[in-house]
């Protein structure tokens, strides 16, 4: 059997920068990437409004100290400040890099890099390509893989992380064509498998593809997951799809109105008024439609995303994107008419736990990217800090991997796994079960929308948790119709769906036992930031089905706790 020096689990950005420094530091090494779809189709594409770096371009008296500062801030002092430093510092030499691998960023009139203000940012930091950044720079990290030589296995789906008590052997995936399982031994194995806010079904901009993969093969495997319970909802979700449109719209000037046609951010953030972080705005928003200052339709309360003012040019050149998507998936030309939003699931701050290199408890086991939680966004990201973390850390993880991965001589995977896994699947198609898929998969994210939201209490929380519990109940009875090998999508979806179940009870469990309010995790009946009980990481490790939580010291530096205003 072949052994890989690393593979990669994972095609969005941190999997594919991490692919490509690896080949940089060492060309002779063997890797591959495998990847449940085709990697141009990864979701870094979905990141339209850009990737912070103090570049000073647009304001000149940026500074990488300021942007250090916004993090751990905008993190409501979560973040761990040794990571934020480094995530910020390492941010102006990746925009070079990428700028040298072609991606074909907008400019100011004097030919630097264009950066535009986003929200919780003392300065305009934010780089982007009109409002495609991530698919942009998804694609520029693909074409490098694929002329360093990477191994790309696309259409394979991961099923466990083998190792043979906490030493690693590699991965047993599902290829997706076929049906068959297949061995991928390996020195090293980096999981790059994005987010898990698609648990949110409906109510979230995260394609259908981020079910927490790579987080719940991990957990399983004895790897500690890290402050699930934080999840942040993005301001601006189209009213009936969830779909992102993006900060970039504020940024550019865009205001928010209720139903009484007041700028309402004047209240919750006179200073930074829409661009204000990402759990203020969401909070406000949900507020207003709570009060009854939203506007009601049969799709849903929502308020309006106004960018008429901005004039037709700059929505055409800048913002393109959103005008399609608002004309497709609303009925609206934002020229013409503001955008009917509302907050929705975007992206997970908890993770893998993983060191600034993306060690994780396991030698050879390396986390990057969304599915890690190397603690630079703690309690609440910033915009612009998520493609800027993909590529800071898929570049540290493949580096740190590349430079280890001849420490391990794995054991081979052997017959009998691969035989359990078989046996497994095969076990989805047993004519006594009855559950089905899809409903399991509404009711999750409606529990989870309802109980697990912007707004928690104790009571709704306890709800949420044991809804899942009982959802997980019902997984064991649910039923794969479709019982071809061939393009088994059913049995894909069905497997994800096992995954969002088991992160999403760590989600409801660290929000129940988290009794204060931090960043994106507002509890109504602990309004207060507790720093005395509660300024610590969530653990969570998977103990026989069930979960053992325990927590850990946040890394502090030279920024002392402090009240948040903005
Ligand atoms: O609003 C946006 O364009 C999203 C950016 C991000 O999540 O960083």
């Amino acid at each position: 059997m072949k052994t890989f020096d690393i593979v990669v689990v994972g095609g969005g950005g941190a999997g594919l920068y991490a692919a490509m420094e690896a080949m940089k530091t060492n060309p002779k090494l063997n890797i591959a990437v495998i990847s449940k779809i085709y990697p141009n189709r990864s979701h870094t594409s979905a990141a339209q409004g850009g990737v912070n770096a103090a570049l000073a371009n647009t304001a000149k008296d940026d500074t990488v100290e300021s942007h250090i500062f916004d993090t751990i801030k905008g993190s409501d002092y979560l973040a761990d400040q040794d990571a934020a430093e480094v995530l910020c510092r390492d941010a102006p030499g990746i925009i070079r890099e990428l700028e040298n691998i072609g991606t074909p960023f907008s400019r100011l009139d004097d030919g630097t890099i264009a950066q535009r203000p986003f929200g919780g940012a003392a300065q305009p930091r934010c780089c982007y390509c009109a409002d495609k950044t991530g698919h942009t720079i998804l694609q520029s990290l693909y074409e490098q893989c694929l002329r360093k030589g990477v191994n790309f296995y696309n259409e394979f789906y991961i099923l466990e992380l083998s190792h043979d008590n906490g030493r690693l052997k590699g991965i047993i995936a599902l290829d997706i064509k076929t049906g068959k399982i297949v061995p991928f031994n390996s020195r090293s194995v980096i999981f790059a498998t994005g987010g898990y806010a698609k648990m949110y079904w409906n109510r979230s901009s995260n394609a259908a593809g981020c079910t927490g993969d790579g987080q719940a093969v991990a957990y399983r495997a004895g790897i500690p997951l890290k402050d699930m319970e934080f999840v942040q909802f993005h301001p601006t979700g189209l009213r009936k799809s969830g779909l992102l449109v993006t900060e970039g719209a504020r940024g550019e000037g865009g205001y928010l109105f209720n139903k009484d046609g007041e700028r309402f951010m004047s209240k919750y953030a006179p200073n930074k008024m829409e661009l204000g972080p990402r759990d203020l705005v969401s909070r406000s928003i949900e507020t207003e439609i709570r009060e009854g200052r939203g506007y009601d339709s049969h799709a849903g309360k929502y308020v309006h995303l106004d960018l008429r003012h901005l004039g037709a040019d700059l929505i055409k050149t800048r913002l393109p994107q959103i005008r399609e998507l608002s004309m497709y998936f609303e009925g609206v030309d934002p020229i013409e008419e503001p955008i009917p939003i509302v907050p929705t699931a975007h992206y997970s701050m908890g993770g893998i736990d993983a060191d600034n290199d993306g060690r994780t408890i396991m030698k050879g086991v390396y986390a990057a990217g969304e599915c890690a939680c190397i603690s630079v966004h703690g309690a609440n990201r910033l915009g612009g800090n998520s493609l800027l973390e993909i590529l800071v850390f898929g570049k540290r993880a493949g580096h740190a991997a590349a430079m280890e991965a001849q420490e391990n001589d794995p054991s081979p995977i052997t017959e009998s796994e691969l035989q359990r896994q078989h046996k497994y699947i095969r076990g989805f198609h047993h004519h006594d079960k009855h559950e089905r898929y899809g409903i399991i998969r509404e009711e999750l994210g409606k529990n989870l929308a309802d109980n697990v939201g912007i707004f928690r209490t104790k009571a709704l929380l306890e709800t949420g948790y044991e809804n899942v519990v009982e959802l997980k109940k019902r997984f064991k009875k649910v039923r794969v119709f479709d019982t071809g090998d061939i393009y088994n999508t059913n049995l894909i979806q069905v497997l994800e769906l096992q995954n969002m179940l088991d992160l999403s009870q760590t989600v409801a469990m660290g929000a129940l036992l988290r009794e204060e309010s931090r960043g994106s995790h507002t509890r109504e009946d602990f309004p207060v930031r507790d720093d005395e009980n509660w300024h610590k990481h969530s653990m969570f490790e998977y103990c026989d089905d069930d979960i053992c939580v325990s927590s850990k010291a946040v890394t502090m530096g030279k920024y002392e706790l402090q009240e948040r205003k903005y």
